[in-house]
């Protein structure tokens, strides 16, 4: 489907892409800490037997500083600071812990960064005998990666897997050699099909790699090379991210030349240029940036409206719980967030004094749950149903955003419920913002986030 260039520009404008409701604008800059730990408390008891837990870790060293990247990462030259980080992980880890009154179930573990592989085979093995001592590990279980095609080895793909690990995403990004130059990340195609096949010769159950539109540079005749050199490899699952532009937090991108980045007619091209071949090689839409092959489990997740989105993206298991550990990591306890320090050094002064390294949080009332749950069924499953006891609110601030949506063929609904149309799935995440009440009532999207497109 040829999505109208006009919708696209109408929509492409900055919006959240609802890992979290509220999102972390929203949050209180000072959590209430003993409340986080009773809620914390509360909510283990609850979900440990049911579901079991999931677990995220942020493993927050580089190599080397992509002057494109967006995510909080530290740049060392060194390989020492594996060691001290560590201890200070396992000491967060210990100080949880002492909050559970039995053994997590593990059911999804998932290592992003900054760099996963940055820490060598031996260290991450360290870090998850620790903790897999310490928790129950399902059979069934959903454990990921995030690795570096430079420095990704063998033997992190080996120790890992042997661990457990069965999900592996690579950072492509683009594979045009001059646009490598221009993000300081050089990275020959052979190294992403090397750490791939690898992958594949272990036994790794799915293999996503990320690629990255409106970039410097970047043409429709590069994207197209780019994106053939991705489908040559097929992997799994492809999440094509728009590249989210945002000096005022990132100050790396400052370094471009603003004159090189396409202009957003361009990059509407370039997204519609890689739907198109994606969907045309077999992959199936997910939504907001995801696409997978039939065999994926997220599609036959997906299928069976089971999908769940939390921090870590699009996610198939269901838990009710995610803590988040390492800094900057984000734990969602369903009626509460917290994020730790954004800082290594605040992070490690919090934990060695024996805090929890938790700064900035939510917690949500009743309306901001119903809100949650009707951007998360939006986001996952294209349709939700509408509760007679949040009516008024949705009149007020909802329903006459949903008009201009319905008017331009992106949704179909009423007071009962909504549900998207095929076109609708290329806005999944303006169609979720008429629920964002936090973002209408306060209007604070302005240079805050990246644009839909
Ligand atoms: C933590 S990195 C992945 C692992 C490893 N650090 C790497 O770069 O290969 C997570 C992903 O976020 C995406 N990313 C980073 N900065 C971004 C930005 N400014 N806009 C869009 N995507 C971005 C990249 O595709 C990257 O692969
Ligand atoms: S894109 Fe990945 S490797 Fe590059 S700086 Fe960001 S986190 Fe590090």
């Amino acid at each position: 489907m040829q999505v109208p260039i006009q919708l696209l520009k109408k929509y492409d404008v900055p919006v959240p892409r609802y890992t979290s409701y509220p999102t972390v604008l929203n949050w209180d800059m000072d959590i209430d800490k003993s409340k986080w730990k009773s809620s914390f408390i509360k909510r283990f008891n609850e979900c440990n037997d049911q579901d079991g837990i999931s677990i995220y870790i942020h493993l927050p060293f580089c190599e080397k500083l992509c002057t494109f990247c967006g995510c909080n990462r530290k740049i060392s030259n060194t390989h020492d600071v594996e060691e001290e980080y560590i201890q200070i992980l396992l000491k967060e880890w210990q100080l949880y812990k002492d909050l559970m009154p039995q053994k997590p179930v593990l059911k999804e573990l998932h290592i992003g960064g900054g760099t996963p592989t940055f820490f060598s085979p031996l260290n991450l093995k360290r870090i998850f005998d620790q903790l897999f001592n310490d928790c129950i590990i399902p059979e069934i279980h959903e454990f990921s990666f995030e690795g570096h095609p430079n420095n990704t080895t063998f033997e992190h793909l080996q120790v890992l897997y042997n661990l457990g690990f069965n999900r592996v995403s690579f950072g492509m990004q683009d594979s045009n050699p001059e646009i490598q130059k221009v993000i300081n990340r050089i990275q020959p195609q052979e190294h992403v099909e090397r750490v791939v096949q690898w992958a594949r010769e272990i036994g790794y159950e799915s293999v996503n790699l990320d690629l990255v539109y409106g970039l410097p540079l970047q043409t429709l005749d590069r994207m197209e090379k780019t994106i053939q050199d991705a489908l040559t490899i097929k992997p799994d699952r492809i999440a094509f991210y728009s590249y989210a532009h945002v000096p005022w937090t990132s100050k790396v991108q400052r370094l471009f030349d603003e004159n090189d980045l396409p202009i957003a007619e361009e990059k509407i091209r370039l997204y519609q240029l890689g739907r198109n071949l994606f969907t045309q090689n077999g992959y199936q839409d997910i939504g907001m940036d995801h696409f997978a092959l039939p065999t994926d489990l997220m599609v036959k997740t997906r299928n069976q409206g089971k999908l769940h989105r939390n921090f870590m993206g699009y996610t198939v298991q269901q838990t009710g719980l995610l803590l988040g550990l390492g800094v900057s990591s984000i734990s969602d306890i369903y009626d509460g967030f917290a994020q730790n320090e954004k800082t290594i050094h605040d992070y490690y002064e919090r934990v060695k004094a024996g805090d929890l390294p938790v700064f900035k949080g939510y917690f949500l009332d009743e309306t901001d749950q119903a809100m949650r749950k009707y951007i998360l069924d939006i986001a996952c499953n294209g349709k939700t149903t509408f509760n007679d006891s949040d009516l008024d609110t949705l009149k007020k601030y909802t329903f006459p955003e949903l008009d201009i949506l319905a008017e331009d063929h992106l949704i179909h609904w009423n007071e009962k419920g909504l549900e998207i149309t095929e076109l609708g799935l290329h806005f999944l995440r303006n169609i979720c913002r008429p629920f964002d009440l936090k973002s209408l009532q306060l209007k604070t999207d302005k240079n805050t986030f990246s644009k839909a497109i």
